[in-house]
């Protein structure tokens, strides 16, 4: 029996872990997100409408579920905030259900200011990334001066790390960027205005988990973005500035790694990626056009058309090794429904050699190439298919082979956007 069940991207992000998350919201008590901020992008659809949350944990639209803003997020109360009155606005928003880390850090107007400047000045060099002040929060963070949301219920503390944050980041910004300013009461009474909205969700968020673990309540602990976008085992430079490993469920949320019972990766049928960055099996030509049209491929943060390609497996064997993965869930298999013959990567070439570890080195990663085997399509609409017995032979062939490349189960397959097109294997919880 699995209580507490991480679920990470296999990929460069945008597996659909917001629709998986979701439906196994249906059985947990708590879900808690444990990196990231508002650069992921949730779609989910209910009843054919469709929510896209950046920041609120996707399990937000269950009432009598307790949805964690752990520790390791960074945290933009102007978006936070906005999502919250779209959803009270709906009648959805249940405010017992909502818990925010003390510990998390704040991101703040100077944060999206300097990613933007950074960003223009890489030139092409530059990361690509969704210019949310993501990566200068965490900065702040490591370098031991980011205001955290548990500041926003002391207004003088607040006030004070924000004036003194203010000296160094003005002057950065003034000299280096030629940008202008920002003045201290100015945030302050923004933020003190996004406090009243949000301080009574504040709170120590590990030591509520660690009673729940005690009552034994089940935990889903919900990843952004992907593995190979992980600050340390991504395609540095070209990653996101969090862990997003298996790993980062436990320090991101507070929660000893011993508590963690099972971790299921989320990977689609081919792969994406948004921004820059090396990526083997992307497809220029018609290929790589079809998976976009078919898959809707277009950022739900910034709209940005995403780069498509085939499916990976040795991208796949790496996100299986370093989040320690018990099993997959395999989604967007329907993209594929008319697709003739279908590729998978199951090594790369290097200098003539044929590897089936992926090297994280920049240079090295960017010479591989990979290599594919063929497999017929099926040629079947798998949309309206509830059980893995009535996929189609060539459909089942091709999970076998994921299954077969990982060493790891097929816990579920999503065959369409909304939560019912979806095929369970194996009970994730169970
Ligand atoms: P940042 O996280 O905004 O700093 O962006 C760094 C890199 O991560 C860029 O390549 C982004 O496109 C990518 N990225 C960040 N969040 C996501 C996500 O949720 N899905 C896919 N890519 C992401």
């Amino acid at each position: 029996m699995a209580n507490n069940i991480v679920i990470v991207g296999a990929q460069w992000g945008d597996e659909g872990k917001g629709k998986i998350v979701d439906i196994l919201t249906e059985e947990a008590d708590i879900i808690v997100r444990f990196q990231g901020g508002n650069n992921a992008g949730h779609t989910v659809i209910v009843d054919g409408e469709k929510f896209v949350f950046h920041l609120l944990p996707s399990g937000i639209l269950h009432r009598g579920k307790t949805c964690i803003i752990g520790d390791g997020v960074v945290v933009d109360p102007e978006v936070l905030v906005a999502e919250i009155e779209v959803l009270e606005k709906n009648g959805k928003f249940d405010p017992a259900g909502l818990l925010i880390s003390q510990n998390a850090h704040l991101i703040m107007p100077y944060h999206k200011t300097l990613d933007a400047a950074r960003e223009r000045l890489r030139g092409e060099g530059k990361i690509g990334t969704t210019k949310r002040g993501i990566g200068p929060a965490y900065e702040d963070k490591v370098s031991r001066c980011g205001i955290r949301c548990g500041d926003l219920l002391n207004e003088s503390v607040f006030r004070s790390k924000l004036k003194s944050n203010l000296l160094f980041k003005n002057h950065y910004i003034e000299t280096m960027h030629h940008g202008d300013g920002f003045e201290v009461y100015e945030i302050y009474n923004r933020y003190m205005g996004y406090a009243d909205k949000i301080a009574r969700h504040i709170q120590d968020t590990s030591l509520f988990l660690d009673k729940a673990i005690k009552a034994n309540k089940k935990i889903l602990f919900e990843g952004a973005q992907g593995t190979l976008l992980d600050i340390d085992h991504g395609t540095f430079p070209y990653v996101t500035s969090s862990n997003t490993v298996a790993g980062q469920a436990a320090t991101g949320s507070g929660v000893g790694p011993t508590r963690l019972d099972r971790v299921l990766g989320v990977i689609k049928a081919y792969t994406t990626r948004v921004g820059e960055g090396p990526f083997p099996t992307e497809l220029d030509g018609s290929d790589g056009e079809m998976l976009r049209g078919k898959g809707e491929e277009f950022g739900a943060t910034t709209g940005r058309a995403r780069r498509c390609g085939w499916f990976d497996g040795v991208a796949m064997s790496y996100a299986v090794r370093v989040n320690g993965l018990d099993g997959l869930i395999i989604t967007k298999l329907d993209v594929l429904d008319s697709v003739k013959e279908i590729k998978i990567c199951t090594e790369y070439s290097l200098d003539g050699k044929t590897i089936t570890d992926l090297p994280t080195e920049l240079d090295i990663l960017k010479k591989c190439k990979p290599i594919y085997e063929t497999m017929d399509g099926w040629d079947k609409p798998t949309t309206g298919i509830r059980t893995f017995e009535e996929l189609p032979e060539n459909a089942k062939k091709f999970i076998s082979r994921i299954e077969e490349l990982s060493g790891v189960k097929a816990f579920l397959i999503s065959v369409g956007a909304g939560r019912e097109a979806s095929i369970k294997v194996v009970e994730p919880f169970g």
